[in-house]
């Protein structure tokens, strides 16, 4: 059976992004401050030209907020929001039906489109370029193409693979924005807010180490939070206290780096068994039981970016960091 993944940055429950959870102004949405800097000019352009947002590409690893900010957006342009994932429309149609029923100004938005089929995205150019639906309508020698205007409309679409989004596509963007991680800091003001809005009394230092522990992750801050809330009203009246935390996390599995059990699984794997590689992402995930992208979209952004892997056209390495985290000796570990 597959082990609970706590810290999994993908939506594990339904009512997980809570919607009152979900900021619902700019000026509610801590953190990625350049993009929102942006977006703000943007939006205020757009809104005295009377004129539709540029489409915008949003792209970063799953939990960043990205869903969040398309909400935003819409709700500030005083719009309409349609939600499309990438993987759900299988046939052109259902996206000419999508955009069709699309009023001027509203707001699009694609989660996963770089999982729209080819033939699906490809609707998507004239639409995007000249808001124009050419649809091919019958079969065969009798097919003829027919094209029907569209009000103007502003597409966000939201991707965690970059590099999956064709170019004619991702030229057709006016505005690419990148999210990172969030900082501790900005971790700590969301769990505070969350705090807030479930009415829960949580102290300075219990906020602090959720933060600390939570992957960068305002997804995984908001599990946490709810888990340790749990704990404390069993444990604790209630009291999210720093003890009750610590405990919550280590009853969790989560060490005091923000990494759960299948990091370390994965970072012992590539020490133990490869050395600390260099070794190809193919043979990791294969020892290691899992497909090779959820290697690269979910487990690696944060070991990568908190410095105990590297990449190399070699492969994945384990750093010293990683093996003075697990204790395990790094000169042994380089000539065993
Ligand atoms: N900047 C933020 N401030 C406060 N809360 C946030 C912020 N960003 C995200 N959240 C919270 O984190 C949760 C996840 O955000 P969201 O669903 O927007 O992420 P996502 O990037 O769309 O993820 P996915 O790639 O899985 O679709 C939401 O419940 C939201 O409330
Ligand atoms: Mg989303």
């Amino acid at each position: 059976m597959e082990e609970e993944r706590i810290l999994d940055p993908e939506k594990l429950e339904a009512n997980e992004d809570n919607l009152s959870l979900r900021p619902t102004l700019l000026k509610e949405y801590i953190g990625q401050e350049k993009i929102k800097e942006s977006l703000e000019v943007y939006i205020k352009a757009a809104l005295s030209r009377h004129e539709s947002l540029d489409h915008v590409l949003l792209y970063g690893p799953p939990g960043l907020g990205k869903t969040t900010l398309a909400q935003i957006v819409a709700n500030e342009l005083h719009v309409n929001l349609k939600v499309i994932s990438g993987p759900t429309i299988e046939r052109s149609g259902d996206l000419a039906a999508v955009l069709s029923q699309l009023e001027e100004g509203d707001v699009l938005f694609i989660d996963e489109i770089h999982r729209l089929p080819r033939f699906v995205e490809e609707i998507l150019y004239s639409a995007m370029e000249d808001y124009v639906l050419d649809i091919m309508i019958g079969k065969d020698s009798s097919a003829k193409s027919i094209r029907v205007d569209l009000p103007p409309f502003t597409l966000i679409g939201a991707t965690t693979r970059y590099g999956d989004i064709s170019s004619p596509l991702r030229d057709r963007f006016g505005v690419i924005f990148h999210l990172d991680y969030y900082n501790i800091k900005e971790l700590n003001e969301i769990i505070k807010r969350t705090a807030l809005v479930y009415n829960a009394k949580i102290s300075d230092e219990a906020a602090l180490e959720l933060a600390k522990r939570s992957r960068g992750t305002p997804r995984i801050a908001n599990r946490l939070f709810r888990r340790v809330r749990d704990f404390a009203e069993v444990k604790n009246e209630g009291n999210i206290s720093l003890d009750v935390t610590k405990y919550a996390l280590n009853q969790l599995g989560v060490d005091d780096g923000g990494l759960d059990l299948r990091d370390h699984k994965y970072l012992k794997t590539l020490i133990e068994i490869y050395k600390g590689g260099p070794v190809g992402v193919e043979a990791l995930a294969a020892s290691l039981s899992e497909e090779v992208s959820t290697l690269e979209d979910v487990y690696e952004p944060y070991l990568l970016q908190e410095g105990y892997i590297k990449r190399s056209n070699r492969g994945r390495m384990a750093t010293e960091k990683a093996y003075k985290h697990l204790n395990i000796n790094y000169m042994k570990g380089l000539f065993a």
